[in-house]
């Protein structure tokens, strides 16, 4: 087991409990969507998985190492288990994107040959040409920044790739881009952890869904009990288009006209499939 994550619990302020009691396991090779209402607690679980955040209240252990508040020296963690935060600002900070992209790998000392050789590899394959690399982030779309907030945590290899809401902002082709990105790496023997709402767009990449709601792990399984399973639909009712669109794509729902409508429409379609009344 990569990740080992018990009874774990984390206050931001007294009273405030962002995580509540969490068990989450994760194994190697692994391809997990974790996904949930804004407020859920779907980053501070992430950052709990590179030791961002550090808590005493329960028990984490990454990569054979367990982590407490006085863990130090956390660098082969920290190189081992690549996090791609939610805002791509919050990593991208020296004069060009080049620097910015290796930084990361500089500071694990991964050998400058190396780093050189997989720069080539990434800017490739996230389509960052020298133009972009040679500008401050700050000059660069949203979109922009997205890659190359992306390509600073692929080029160092890490064991484990967690991605805090990757797809925003990327139109359609360098979505797509990405995610079959992300599934190649993945084939190499990489696990990835992506915390997504766009669930529609990364569904077909998924082995396994962990859904949060209010600090708690309320759902943890394969997608096809997922769809099945009644409270994801009660907690997700503001995704029941998304849901639609997925139970479609599976041929679950076969019905493309009942796809358009309004909320109390698509909760009649989400309810009669659900009870088995839909279709055939
Ligand atoms: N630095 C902080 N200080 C105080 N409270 C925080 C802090 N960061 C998050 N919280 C609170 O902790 C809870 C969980 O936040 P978190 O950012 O983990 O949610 P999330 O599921 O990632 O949401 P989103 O989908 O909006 O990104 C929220 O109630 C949030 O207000
Ligand atoms: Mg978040």
């Amino acid at each position: 087991m990569q990740i080992k994550i018990e009874k774990l619990n984390y206050y931001y302020e007294k009273k405030m409990k962002a995580i509540d009691s969490i068990n989450f396991n994760v194994l190697k090779g692994e391809f997990i969507g974790i996904t949930g209402h804004t407020g859920s607690g779907k980053s501070t679980l992430l950052k709990h998985l590179n030791a961002i955040l550090k808590s005493s209240n329960g028990s984490v252990e990454i990569l054979g190492r367990r982590i407490t508040p006085k863990s130090k020296m956390l660098k082969e963690i920290r190189k081992n288990v690549g996090v791609v935060f939610q805002f791509p600002e919050d990593q991208l900070f020296s004069q060009t994107v080049k620097e910015d992209i290796m930084f990361g790998p500089k500071n694990f000392e991964i050998p400058i040959e190396e780093i050189l050789e997989s720069l080539e590899d990434i800017k490739i394959k996230l389509d960052l040409s020298d133009e972009i690399l040679a500008r401050p982030a700050t000059t660069l779309s949203g979109g922009e920044k997205r890659r190359v907030s992306i390509a600073s945590v692929v080029v160092s290899k890490p064991k484990i790739l967690v991605l805090d809401e990757p797809t925003i902002g990327l139109d359609y082709g360098n979505k797509t881009k990405l995610l079959q990105l992300l599934r190649d790496i993945n084939d190499s023997g990489v696990t990835i952890i992506i915390v997504s709402h766009d669930l529609h767009s990364t569904w077909d990449y998924l082995d396994r869904i962990v859904l949060l709601e209010g600090g708690k792990v309320v759902f943890d399984g394969n997608k096809e009990s997922f769809l099945k399973d009644k409270i994801n639909y009660s907690i997700k009712e503001k995704y029941y288009p998304d849901f639609i669109k997925i139970l479609i794509k599976v041929n679950l729902l076969k019905n493309n006209e009942k796809l358009a409508g309004t909320k109390k429409q698509s909760l009649k379609i989400i309810t009669d499939y659900l009870d088995g009344e839909t279709n055939e």
